[in-house]
């Protein structure tokens, strides 16, 4: 579908956003494998939580709907049934990674597969762990999509360095502990999100966090919990980004997901000099929320490394965007990563902010951006990349022309009223 995002000279107003999509997956996951029931409170999130949930659906899990809440019924960390066909994931890589610990540790064979996107992926970073507890992996020829996987109830417990900070791998060797009731140690080259273990205390298991590593125990029991789901950093930053760069604007994002290992954006931006404010909510437990109020601002170029990248990677299209009118040259390196998400999102941003008239430098492991540039218009591909979609759509709407859309519909997999709610909030 084809889409024109005409410039817009403000956005104004306030606006609650999709569930965030890491917890939503979690508390479903979670919940599954817990006995007992779980509740999942909160906003919905889009077409790759409904893959998470179809996908345990096959798996034997009941899920429904009561009075606002999703109720997930457990059967324990044993308890999922062999299904009957091929499981897909969609475009989703956190389904594909994070079921592939709790399959690990099932006594059945299974396979997960999913879109175009996501066969691209690379699935070895899991197969590599899970295979080295006892599990039996076997990816595509090219590493990723079908997956096939034939779990043993005797996984072995795991000390594990992993070479990438993920918290989809951290996730999958949690999941595939808890479920065969084994030890686990992982440690990371930087700390990744650490929703899972979150929300994993918030169940009483006893995980121990040390620098980058985390250590939990065997026999872990779960029963079910209930888990509320603040609204997605990762959509508010779209709009964050709009104000910032549109003149005389200022937005309010409403009760917003807060964890620390997500709002690297924020931190990235109070350097870039952005006219933040953060309004905590005092009163949630477990995951840190609140609301941020987001003002027009003059923007100074910043440089990212390493070291940032896992607290900003799904923003980082945002900083390529807000690079164009910040005043010197903003400078990602180490972001590699970058590459293996839903597309080359290294690649789709050069190509869609050269289509759009500014000049821009792609590297291995990252991108620079001229700022003082004017965001001409014109069309992009936005290759089937739900980010990459809605980061040219504010590119659109600080535009001189408009920016045409190629592949909008992709914003449903994690903000399925993007393109409605921006039209409320841009005048
Ligand atoms: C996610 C983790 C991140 C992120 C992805 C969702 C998760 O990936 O990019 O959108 O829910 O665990 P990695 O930490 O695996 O790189």
């Amino acid at each position: 579908m084809e889409r024109l995002l005409e410039p817009a000279i403000k956005v104004r107003g306030e606006i609650s956003l999709p569930g965030d999509k890491s917890i939503w997956h979690r508390a479903l996951i979670i919940g599954a494998i817990s006995e007992g029931e779980t509740e999942i409170v909160g906003e919905p999130a889009g077409d790759d939580v409904l893959s998470t949930e179809s996908c345990l659906k096959q798996l034997g899990i009941k899920i429904s709907r009561k009075n606002g809440k999703t109720v997930v019924s457990g059967n324990g960390p044993k308890g999922l049934k062999k299904p009957e066909s091929v499981l897909d994931a969609g475009n989703s890589g956190t389904t594909v990674r994070l079921l592939s610990g709790v399959l690990s540790a099932q006594n059945f064979e299974s396979v997960i597969d999913g879109d175009s996107s996501l066969r691209k992926r690379p699935m070895n970073r899991i197969v590599t762990p899970l295979s080295l507890m006892g599990a039996d992996l076997i990816p595509s020829d090219s590493g990723g999509c079908p997956l096939s996987i034939r779990g043993s109830t005797n996984l072995k417990p795991i000390s594990y360095n992993s070479p990438i900070a993920s918290a989809q791998v951290k996730s999958a060797m949690i999941l595939a502990s808890i479920c065969s009731g084994v030890e686990l140690e992982l440690s990371e080259p930087y700390p990744s999100r650490n929703h899972t273990e979150i929300m994993l205390r918030q169940c009483g298991v006893n995980i121990q966090t040390e620098g980058n590593s985390i250590r939990m125990e065997r026999n872990v029991k779960l029963k079910g919990a209930v888990f509320r789901v603040p609204g997605d950093f990762s959509s508010a930053a779209f709009f964050i980004t709009a104000a910032l760069m549109l003149p005389d604007s200022e937005i309010t994002l409403k009760n917003v997901g807060l964890n620390p290992t997500r709002t690297g954006f924020l931190n990235v931006l109070k350097r870039m000099g952005a006219d933040i404010r953060v309004i905590p909510d005092e009163n949630g437990s477990g995951e840190k929320q609140g609301d941020i109020v987001v003002r027009s601002s003059d923007l100074k170029a910043v440089t990212i490394t390493a070291e940032d990248v896992p607290s900003i990677i799904d923003e980082l299209p945002l900083i390529g965007i807000l690079g164009t009118v910040a005043d010197g040259v903003t400078n990602v390196s180490g972001a590699f990563e970058l590459r293996v998400k839903e597309s080359d999102r290294i690649s789709l941003l050069i190509k869609g902010l050269q289509k759009i008239g500014i000049s821009a430098n792609e590297f291995e492991d990252g991108f620079s951006v001229e700022g003082g540039q004017k965001i001409s218009g014109g069309t992009v591909d936005a290759g089937n990349d739900h980010r990459i979609a809605m980061s040219f759509a504010i590119a659109g709407l600080a535009s001189e022309k408009g920016v045409t859309l190629k592949g909008a519909e992709s914003a449903s997999v994690s903000y399925p009223s993007f393109f409605s709610d921006l039209e409320k909030l841009s005048e």
